[in-house]
């Protein structure tokens, strides 16, 4: 390891190493926990931030990871110190955690700029943590390293594999159509969930912590450790090691982080089938980069990389066996000639370095580029008078005969009105009928994964388990169906999707990218005229905060504040 910086240029030396009184208070604080000044002078601050809590459930291993990631920073000369941060986690933060994902970043961001840091871990893999903690590395600068999760292990129900999200929709279908009855449904909600650890289909989580590998922030091979794996562990401890020499190197995330390096996250981000989320979230991290990434570029390298990760929702297995098939490493060997791979990464080595060895161990996982699981990427993008900064849908998880279809249009005004008439019998509804929902935007309602649509109890009795399912919000990336989403401008600020009327026909045509609304631009101009705002939902606090400042989805649902700008001076001592 070459050193590039002196002790004294330490961004920590301005707290510990000066002669003046501030510093004196600084040292006299370290001691009061017991440390001397053997424990901390001269050497790398390291926070481990970690986004542990009782109710975050897929962290629930991070109290013995954080130790595990100190062990690596002392056996390294560095000196760790754990803050926590708000665990942003899918499964209890209501309306949408899609709302705290830059309360996240914000508060991390500004943690390590107040104090004494030189550089960090940051643990998260529970989807919106992985975006939130690397949107503030980036805007931060500091070097850092990102310690994914891992995968929760196969969930298991009567000898039958079970993964996280795309297993709860299909079994919750079949309980509404009363082919499974209580019993069995809480058998499953006994299995599905049985380890710490992240979603383990290819959903947010798996796609971010992987997106996290490929950009080169996390250690080669470290997003696909299944969580509780006794590698897992010495990958915490490795982050700890690593992150103090890569102080010492003053290695930093935008020394990584390229148009090429996003490129290369795309592409993987095809191959892999992942989340519909995944479009979001890389777009506001690049814009903390000050890279620009335009929805048509995801629909471009989406065209051209084949999608060979044979994981559900769009394919067969989970991330476990992905593990066991040689992991993300062996995907990117297996899809080098779509990847920039001379890509700097937090290791200090390149992509292509680090890929080198890697091998395809169960290639009915890993498939080859002559045999992908789909010739195309997971993801496609829309555009059409009904969305005219673009829409996603994901094809591959979606019943092929669905991607061009037209139907007339069944409106939800919001989600409320949806669950109290979607089950009615008397809801004028067919299969080849277009449901809509509105408001279910990033303004509307902080953008929830509502996106998946139940399907009508009725039309479930009949054996219909897809349709075409239209709506502002997002969709978990452990859903399947015939979702467009994203649909951008929304619906609560006055896009196209607010003048929807039951009957409209719509169509939809994946292969031409396009989203149509049959209407003529006179009509749409009248009901536009009539359009009123609705109220807005939040008078104070973050809920008003947000609304006023978060970006639509094309543009990352960012805030319009915390996008590249000039720095952010660091703090005066006084
Ligand atoms: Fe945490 Fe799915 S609930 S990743």
């Amino acid at each position: 390891m070459a050193r590039k910086i002196h002790p004294d240029q330490l961004r920590s030396h301005r707290w510990f190493g000066l002669d003046d009184l501030r510093s004196f208070t600084h040292r006299s604080r370290a001691k009061q926990m017991g440390y001397s000044a053997q424990d901390f002078a001269g050497k790398p601050v390291i926070a481990i931030v970690n986004t542990w809590s009782d109710l975050s459930t897929c962290h629930s291993h991070f109290r013995t990871r954080a130790e595990e990631v100190k062990r690596g920073v002392w056996q390294a000369g560095g000196f760790p110190v754990e803050l926590p941060a708000m665990p942003v986690t899918e499964t209890y933060m209501k309306p949408s955690p899609m709302m705290y994902r830059n309360l996240l970043a914000m508060e991390v961001e500004e943690l390590l700029r107040s104090q004494p840091i030189d550089g960090a871990v940051l643990m998260g893999g529970c989807d919106k943590t992985t975006p939130g903690l690397l949107m503030a590395a980036i805007s931060m600068n500091l070097p850092a390293i990102y310690m994914p999760a891992g995968p929760m292990l196969r969930g298991n129900w009567n000898g039958q594999v079970l993964g996280s999200g795309s297993d709860v929709w299909k079994y919750w279908d079949e309980k509404r159509a009363g082919n499974i009855g209580d019993c069995e449904w809480s058998e499953i909600e006994n299995g599905i969930a049985r380890s710490p650890g992240h979603c383990m289909t290819m959903g947010t989580a798996s796609t971010m912590t992987a997106m996290s590998e490929v950009l080169g922030m996390a250690l080669p091979g470290a997003s696909s450790i299944p969580a509780v794996d006794a590698n897992h562990s010495r990958m915490a401890t490795q982050c700890g090691r690593r992150i103090v020499e890569a102080v010492w190197e003053d290695l930093k995330p935008r020394d990584l982080l390229t148009e090429a390096s996003f490129e290369n996250a795309i592409a993987a981000d095809m191959a892999l089938g992942g989340s519909t989320n995944a479009i979001i979230h890389l777009v506001a991290m690049a814009g903390r980069a000050g890279i620009k990434l335009d929805l048509s570029k995801f629909d471009q390298i989406s065209q051209r990389t084949p999608m060979i990760a044979n994981i559900r929702p769009s394919g067969e297995y989970l991330m476990e066996d992905f593990y066991y098939a040689g992991g993300l490493r062996a995907l990117l060997k297996q899809m080098g000639e779509f990847l920039s791979l001379d890509c700097l990464t937090m290791s200090g080595k390149t992509l292509g370095e680090e890929i080198e060895t890697a091998q395809v161990f169960k290639p009915e996982v890993i498939r080859s580029l002559s045999n992908p699981v789909s010739a195309q990427g997971g993801t496609a993008i829309l555009y059409g008078n009904l969305a005219p900064n673009g829409a996603v849908i994901k094809p591959t998880a979606a019943e092929p005969r669905l991607l061009q279809h037209s139907g007339r249009a069944v409106v939800f005004a919001d989600y409320n009105d949806l669950a109290a008439r979607i089950d009615d019998e008397a809801l004028t509804v067919d299969e080849d009928s277009v449901l809509v929902l509105q408001n279910g935007g990033p303004v509307g309602a902080g953008m929830p994964e509502w996106g998946m649509l139940p399907i009508p109890k009725k039309l479930l009795r009949k054996g219909v388990r897809d349709m075409v399912r239209i709506s502002d919000a997002r969709m978990s990336g452990t859903a399947y169906g015939t979702c467009v989403l994203h649909v951008s401008p929304e619906s609560f600020v006055g896009g196209p999707l607010a003048l929807v009327r039951d009957g409209d026909i719509i169509e939809l045509d994946v292969p031409r990218r396009a989203l149509h609304l049959h209407l003529s631009d006179v009509e749409l101009a009248s009901r536009r005229e009539k359009w009123r705002p609705p109220l807005p939902r939040y008078n104070r606090g973050f809920g008003a905060l947000y609304a006023a400042h978060v970006t639509q989805a094309d543009q990352g649902c960012e805030f319009d504040f915390l996008g590249a700008g000039a720095a952010t001076p660091e703090p005066e001592i006084h």
